[in-house]
C-alpha cells in the first residue's frame, strides 16, 4: 500500500467540517464536525489520519468480512463495470443477481427460496414491513397491522424501520409510526432480576409475548420482528428457547416471525444465516445486509417464504400490485461482488470463524477480571464489554456516558479502532482475523480500559 493512500489528504478533515453532514448528528454540531478520519484499510487493519495503523475492532460496523482491500471483491467491482454496469430492475434483469438469489435461497432455510434486493439494512427491513403489509391487506386483512419489536432493538434509519428502533436516545426527537408498533421489554439477561434464574426469565419474555397477543389481539397482529442477537443494542444474546417459544406463538396466531439478519447473516457467526443453525428457528421472512458484500458494496435485501408468494398468487386480488421497488434494487455490481464474497466465505471463512470463536471469546472474557467491567458477553465473531459503576448492583456507569468513548480514545492511542456505545464496547473484527491479532485486540482493550479506571477515579467519577 503506497503512503498516499495510507495518510488521507490534508485538507479532508476541513473538508468534512465544511461540507458534510454526518449520520446521527447532534443539533449542536450538525454540519460542522469531522469524526475520525481514515486513510487505507489492509485486512483487519484501517490507518488514520495520524497515520496510525489501527486494528477495525468493529469491522466499519459489522461490515467487512473478509477484510480490507481484499482483490478479489475489487476485481469483481471492476469486471462487472465493466460488463453491465446498471439495469433498470423495472424491466430487466441482470445474470449476477438471479444468481445470488439461487445461491442465497439454497442456505436460507426452510421454504424461504425467493430474494427482494434493496439498497442496504433499513430497505431492507423496511421492504419486509410493507411487504407484510401488502400480503395482509390482499388476503382481506386489513386490521391485521400492528408489529412486535423490542426496547433495545435496532432496524435501521427509514421511518418503519426506524419506528421499530429501541433506544430511547434515539426516539427523542424525532417522530415515528408508533400506531403500529408493540414494544415489549428487552431480553437483557444481564438486567434480569438478580434472584431470577434464566430459565424463568425467559418464561417472563414469552408470558409478556402471549399477553400482548391476546391484548392487542392477533386480528391486529401482522408480525414479530427481532435481530437473532440484538446488535447496537449490546450483543444481547436471548436466552435459550425464547426464538423458538416466540416462534409457536407467531405460527398459532398467523403473526409472521421476521428475523433481521442484517448483523448475523454472511459469517458473523459462522453460517451464512443464524436463524436456524444457531437458534433452531425458520423464519416467515429474513432481512440482511452489510456482510453480504462486506461492505464493499451498498446492498441488502430479504428472503421471503414460498408459502407467501403462492398465498399472493392464488389471492382473489392477481391484479393488487406491491408497490415497492428501489432504482438501485438487484443492481448488478452489488449482486456480483456478493457472489463473490461468498464464495469466500463457503470457501472456508465460514468454517474459520467457527474455529476462532472459542479463542476469541476466551480472550474477550478474560476483560471480566478488570473492575469496570461487569460483563463481557457474544456469540460467533461478537463481543460485547459492558462497563458497570458497582458490580454487585450492575448498575450501569451512567454517571459518565462517556465510559465507551474514553476507552475507544485510549485504545486508538494503542492501535484499535472501537465501537463505544454509551457505557459499552462492541466488538466485531473482520473474520480474517488471527490468534495473534486477537492477542493484541485483547491486549490493548485491556490497557484502554485500565487506563479508563485511572482517569475515572483521579476525576472522582467512579470510586470501585
Ligand atoms: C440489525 C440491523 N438492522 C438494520 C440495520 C440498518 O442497516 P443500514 O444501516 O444498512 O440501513 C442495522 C444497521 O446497523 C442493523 O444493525
Amino acid at each position: 500500500m503506497s503512503e498516499k493512500h495510507a495518510i488521507p489528504y490534508e485538507n479532508a478533515t476541513q473538508d468534512a467540517v465544511d461540507h458534510l453532514i454526518q449520520p446521527w448528528p447532534s443539533a449542536g454540531s450538525i454540519g460542522a464536525e469531522s469524526r475520525g478520519m481514515l486513510g487505507a484499510g489492509e485486512g483487519v487493519y484501517v490507518h488514520d489520519e495520524k497515520g496510525r495503523k489501527l486494528i477495525d475492532g468493529p469491522a466499519g460496523m459489522w461490515c467487512t468480512n473478509v477484510g480490507h482491500r481484499n482483490e478479489a471483491l475489487a476485481d469483481v467491482l471492476k469486471e462487472q463495470a465493466m460488463e453491465l454496469s446498471y439495469n433498470s430492475p423495472w424491466y430487466t434483469t441482470n445474470e449476477p443477481s438471479a444468481e445470488l438469489a439461487r445461491r442465497i435461497a439454497g442456505h436460507a432455510p426452510g421454504d424461504l427460496d425467493h430474494v427482494f434486493f434493496t439498497t442496504g439494512g433499513s430497505t431492507a427491513v423496511e421492504s419486509a414491513l410493507r411487504f407484510v403489509q401488502f400480503y395482509n391487506n390482499v388476503r382481506g386483512l386489513e386490521a391485521k397491522k400492528k408489529i412486535i419489536c423490542r426496547e433495545g432493538g435496532y432496524h435501521g434509519s427509514t421511518y418503519l424501520s426506524a419506528s421499530l428502533n429501541g433506544s430511547q436516545r434515539s426516539r427523542n426527537w424525532m417522530d415515528f409510526a408508533d400506531e403500529m408498533m408493540i414494544r415489549l421489554s428487552c431480553p437483557d439477561p444481564f438486567r434480569r432480576p438478580r434472584d431470577m434464574s434464566l430459565e424463568d426469565f425467559g418464561d417472563q419474555l414469552v408470558a409478556e409475548f402471549a399477553d400482548a397477543v391476546r391484548a392487542h389481539g392477533p386480528e391486529n397482529i401482522a408480525a414479530f420482528i427481532g435481530e437473532p442477537i440484538m446488535a447496537s443494542g449490546g450483543v444481547i444474546v436471548p436466552p435459550d428457547g425464547y426464538f423458538q417459544a416466540i416462534r409457536d406463538i407467531c405460527t398459532e396466531n398467523d403473526i409472521l416471525f421476521i428475523v433481521d439478519e442484517v448483523v448475523t447473516g454472511f459469517g458473523r457467526l459462522g453460517h451464512v444465516f443464524a436463524s436456524e443453525a444457531c437458534f433452531d428457528v425458520v423464519p416467515d421472512i429474513i432481512t440482511f445486509a452489510k456482510g453480504v458484500t462486506s461492505g464493499y458494496f451498498p446492498l441488502g435485501g430479504m428472503v421471503v417464504s414460498d408459502r407467501l408468494l403462492a398465498n399472493l398468487r392464488t389471492s382473489n386480488h392477481p391484479e393488487a400490485m406491491y408497490a415497492h421497488g428501489l432504482t438501485y434494487s438487484s443492481h448488478p455490481i452489488g449482486c456480483a461482488v456478493a457472489l463473490k464474497n461468498l464464495d469466500i466465505l463457503e470457501e472456508d471463512l465460514l468454517e474459520y470463524t467457527r474455529g476462532i470463536t472459542p479463542y476469541f471469546h476466551e480472550k474477550m472474557k478474560a476483560l471480566e477480571e478488570l473492575e469496570l467491567v461487569g460483563e463481557v458477553r457474544g456469540m460467533g465473531l461478537m463481543a460485547c464489554i459492558e462497563c458497570v459503576a458497582d458490580r454487585e448492583s450492575h448498575n450501569p456507569i451512567r454517571l459518565d456516558t462517556e465510559v465507551g468513548n474514553r476507552i475507544d480514545k485510549h485504545c486508538q492511542e494503542l492501535g484499535l479502532l472501537v465501537r463505544p456505545l454509551v457505557h459499552m464496547c462492541v466488538m466485531s473484527p473482520p473474520l480474517v482475523i488471527t490468534r495473534d491479532q486477537i492477542d493484541s485486540m485483547a491486549g490493548i482493550l485491556h490497557e484502554g480500559i485500565s487506563r479508563t479506571m485511572r482517569d475515572l477515579r483521579q476525576e472522582g467519577i467512579w470510586q470501585g
